[in-house]
């Protein structure tokens, strides 16, 4: 495995990580639990250290989860959550009120069973809490060491350039894959510039990149519908695989890590060693 420094001050991170979305299961009705708690092990035994998750990923299962089976090599791993996305039973919001983030960052903590975050991640900004009384949370919560790095995630330019002023801001993540290259126009050219580290999430976008056949019955409830390559249909001219998908995150400049969804231990095995073949090429 390769691991690079997320950003010029982040913590050391595999090059491939372990996204954990569907590892919570809602909107993600093929994940078998087992095999989706399996999946955690066999990526820590390959190599892979970062696990990127969020409080709102199975409403608390992707972390529960993750802290049932990484709490024996806790030191030895990366945890990124997030925070920012509230529910109830009848709706979901954005707030990153002060006082939601810090009920947040203890509901984390606990579900992880950790006492630490190694990367804290602004989800979604809400629009409407001053991004200065957003950062002055954060980095109170980095004071006290109860987070070790503050992130953000789908920011545009102008509000990442305002956010760096006022918080020690290690990385950005963002959606960034073969079909989906918009964060080529501003976004990663910052990141390089200000020497910000840059996590891609959905790398085979969702799936379709991999060649997954869709059945559209079972799309209910699968957060899958919602995909521009499976409302336009697009998805069934896919070619290339997964192969591709990743040889382009690991060649573009400025990508520190991509962040994959891997529910069953062969994924992870496989994606492990498109990875390390690149390298030994
Ligand atoms: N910050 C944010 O707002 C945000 C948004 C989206 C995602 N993310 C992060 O990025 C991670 C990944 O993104 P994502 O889940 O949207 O998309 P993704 O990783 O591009 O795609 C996940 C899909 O890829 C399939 N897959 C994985 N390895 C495969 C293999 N070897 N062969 C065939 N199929 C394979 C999985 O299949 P199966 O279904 O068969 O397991 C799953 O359907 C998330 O878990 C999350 O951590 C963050």
């Amino acid at each position: 495995m390769v691991y690079r420094l997320l950003g010029e001050n982040g913590p050391r991170v595999s090059v491939i990580g372990y996204g954990g979305w569907a590892l919570g299961e809602e909107g993600w009705p093929d994940v078998e639990s087992l095999l989706a708690l399996r999946s955690l092990e066999e990526a820590f035994d390959r190599g892979i250290t970062l696990y990127d998750t969020a409080p709102f990923y199975g409403r608390g299962l992707s972390e529960e989860r993750i802290g049932t089976v990484l709490s024996s090599v806790r030191k030895q791993i990366v945890i990124a959550t997030k925070c920012g996305i509230q529910w109830d039973d009848s709706r979901i919001w954005l707030s990153l009120s002060r006082d939601d983030i810090l009920r947040e960052v203890e509901d984390s903590l606990r579900r992880l069973k950790t006492d630490y975050i190694d990367l804290y991640q602004v989800h979604w900004y809400d629009q409407k809490t001053p991004l200065l009384e957003v950062s002055k949370t954060l980095q109170e919560l980095k004071r006290q060491g109860v987070i070790r790095h503050i992130g953000v995630c789908n920011f545009s330019v102008g509000l990442l350039a305002k956010a760096v002023k006022w918080m020690d801001v290690v990385s950005v993540q963002t959606e960034y894959n073969l079909v989906n290259r918009k964060a080529e126009e501003e976004i990663l050219p910052f990141c390089q510039k200000a020497s910000i580290g840059f996590l891609a999430y959905s790398p085979l976008a969702q799936g379709f990149l991999a060649g997954r056949a869709f059945d559209p019955q079972s799309y209910v409830k699968d957060v899958r519908k919602h995909h521009p390559l499976y409302k336009t249909g697009q998805w069934r001219q896919i070619t290339g695989g997964k192969e591709e998908a990743f040889r382009f995150l690991l060649r573009a400049e400025g990508v520190t890590a991509f962040l994959v969804s891997m529910t069953r231990p062969s994924h992870v095995r496989e994606n492990v060693e498109i990875v390390e073949a690149f390298f030994s090429s």
